[in-house]
């Protein structure tokens, strides 16, 4: 596990049966014993407030050295009217801010791949659109190619659970890239 790189999911839902939590759980199991993989706890971050940016609050500082500590992180988002979700924009913009005045923001040069899952036919594609502004603008290295954009959720499922039956290859196809792309 020495030289293995530490990929950090990042999921824009916070529900606990959240199709794009289980697309990071199964991306973990494609990734295996090639990269320490963890999902990022951020529910207990509060709405950013200028008023209370420094110190950071506890659970800010603690996602901040999550995410410092991570070598890449990858992005697994719903898309909520045509955006990505609320909760994630707030944990970006406080990734956004420096720690303290000496120190750059945790998020600049670090590579990220994006991928998510939607039960419709729109599979998430204008969220990921928008993540790229964003996440570009905050000097984020990101894996443009290949993206994962999988629609029509119900088609991966069995008895409630997300399998992915023949959007697997994909999957493993970007997990396969992100590791080069990590190590480049
Ligand atoms: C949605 N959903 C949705 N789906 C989509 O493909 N395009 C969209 O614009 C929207 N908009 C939207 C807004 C809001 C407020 C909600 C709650 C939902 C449906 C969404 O894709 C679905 O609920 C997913 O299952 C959410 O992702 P998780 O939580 O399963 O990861």
């Amino acid at each position: 596990m020495q030289n293995v790189p530490r990929i950090l999911a990042v999921v824009g839902s916070l529900r606990e049966q959240s199709l794009n939590r289980q697309l990071a759980v199964l991306a973990g199991q494609a990734l295996g014993s090639r990269a320490v993989f963890e999902v990022l706890d951020y529910r207990d971050i509060p709405l950013f407030d200028q008023d209370e940016e420094l110190p950071a609050p506890a659970a800010v500082a603690r996602v901040r050295r999550q995410v410092l500590e991570a070598d890449a992180l990858w992005f697994f988002s719903p898309e909520y009217n045509h955006f990505f979700p609320g909760v994630l924009k707030n944990l970006v913009d406080w990734l956004s801010r420096s720690p303290a005045p000496d120190e750059p923001p945790v998020l600049a040069g670090k590579p990220a791949a994006l991928s998510g899952i939607s039960p419709g036919q729109g599979a998430t594609l204008q969220a990921q659109d928008h993540l790229v502004t964003l996440l570009s603008f905050l000097d984020v290295r990101l894996m443009n190619v290949p993206r994962l954009a999988i629609p029509h959720a119900a088609d991966q499922m069995t008895d409630g659970k997300l399998v992915l039956q023949d959007s697997a290859p994909y999957l493993q196809r970007q997990a396969d890239a992100f590791l080069a792309f990590i190590a480049r």
